[in-house]
């Protein structure tokens, strides 16, 4: 199968980006045709510093890279490297209702939390992630459930397409992993877990060193009963316990046995253990790709141009079926 997802290169990869997205591909791209990008084109709907834009785009590059995503089995590129994406996004903004857009929860969000620069590609953005999708024909997108609703558009947009001008494009399947699919805040432990999260100890982010993740996990907010349990009204506890199961690979039942009696000031400190050992590697491996730049832009090259030759066969499709003359 064809698979295909992406992550915008804002703030960090924090542990839920890890547990509701990039451990899930690493297990897919054993088995699949897979591409997965740093979405740089759409972190420009919130105000960017160049040069900050282009370190973190690197940094996320090297992280896929030390997480274990491999060049050899899957394509992977930087977004605004392949141009298609925006060629096709805007053949389908053409096909996109306004009123489609404007009813996106994130849209909604966004705007409420950027008054002074709700710019048009924040309503777009959609599009532009349906482009991204629907360029390399992918049959599967393993997504977090707050990008259902993108998903969904895409899926919209890709019927819409077939029926106005014949078969063309592949009709997408979300991927939702059931468990940790919503890693929550350990500040705020009924919110998602957000990458632009501004205070730092709500997030994790997978290159915080061991020390940092064990401040931020002592400071995890719980609650004042003391069991450790995985139940809706324990929203703190239940995210800690998944976020011990998917670091250790136990399950949360078998992580509630092993903490049974036990208080939360030691089951906080094994999380943090057990999340900063499982780091490590990953870590290390991090420092070696961005000492090696040469190497690292070898990489994003090579994930481009293959990302490219697929995209260019699908424009040449699309170009031909809306009736643009051939160049
Ligand atoms: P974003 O951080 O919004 O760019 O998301 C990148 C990917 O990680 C998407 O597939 C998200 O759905 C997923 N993701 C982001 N935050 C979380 C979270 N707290 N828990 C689980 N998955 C997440
Ligand atoms: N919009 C996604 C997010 O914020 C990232 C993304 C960009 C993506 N393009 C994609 C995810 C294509 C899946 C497929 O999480």
């Amino acid at each position: 199968m064809r698979i295909y997802s992406g992550i915008q290169p804002t703030g960090c990869i924090t542990i839920g980006n890890y547990i509701g997205a990039v451990k899930n591909w690493l297990e897919l791209q054993e088995e699949n045709d897979c591409l997965f990008a740093v979405a740089n084109q759409h972190a420009l709907t919130v105000r960017q510093v160049p040069q900050e834009l282009r370190e973190r785009t690197l940094s996320f590059f090297a992280q896929f890279l030390a997480c274990g995503l491999d060049p050899e089995k899957s394509i992977l590129y930087v977004q605004s490297n392949v141009p298609e994406h925006s060629e096709l996004a805007w053949i389908l903004s053409c096909h996109t209702y306004i009123g489609e857009l404007e009813r996106m929860t994130q849209f909604k969000d966004k705007s409420r939390k950027n008054e002074d620069n709700i710019n048009a590609g924040l309503l777009t953005y959609p599009v532009l992630m349906a482009a991204d999708i629907l360029l390399f024909g992918s049959d599967l997108v393993p997504v977090g459930k707050d990008q259902k609703q993108h998903l969904e558009l895409a899926r919209d947009l890709a019927i819409r397409f077939n029926n106005r001008y014949g078969d063309t494009f592949v009709v997408p399947e979300p991927y939702i992993p059931k468990q940790g699919a919503k890693i929550t805040s350990l500040q705020n432990p009924t919110e998602k877990m957000s990458k632009s999260d501004k205070d730092q100890n709500a997030t994790v982010s997978i290159i915080d060193p061991p020390d940092v993740i064990m401040r931020k996990f002592k400071r995890a907010v719980t609650d004042s009963d003391n069991r450790i349990v995985f139940a809706e009204e324990k929203p703190g506890i239940s995210n800690l316990l998944t976020i011990y199961s998917a670091f250790t690979g136990v399950t949360v039942e078998e992580a509630e046995a092993r903490f049974q009696g036990k208080g939360y000031g030691d089951f906080k400190l094994a999380v943090g253990e057990a999340v900063a050992d499982a780091l490590a590697p990953v870590q290390k491996k991090y420092n070696e790709y961005l000492s090696d730049k040469a190497e690292l832009e070898r990489i994003m090259k090579e994930g481009a141009e293959k990302a490219h030759r697929l995209a260019a066969r699908t424009m040449r499709k699309v170009k031909k079926k809306i009736g643009f003359v051939q160049d």
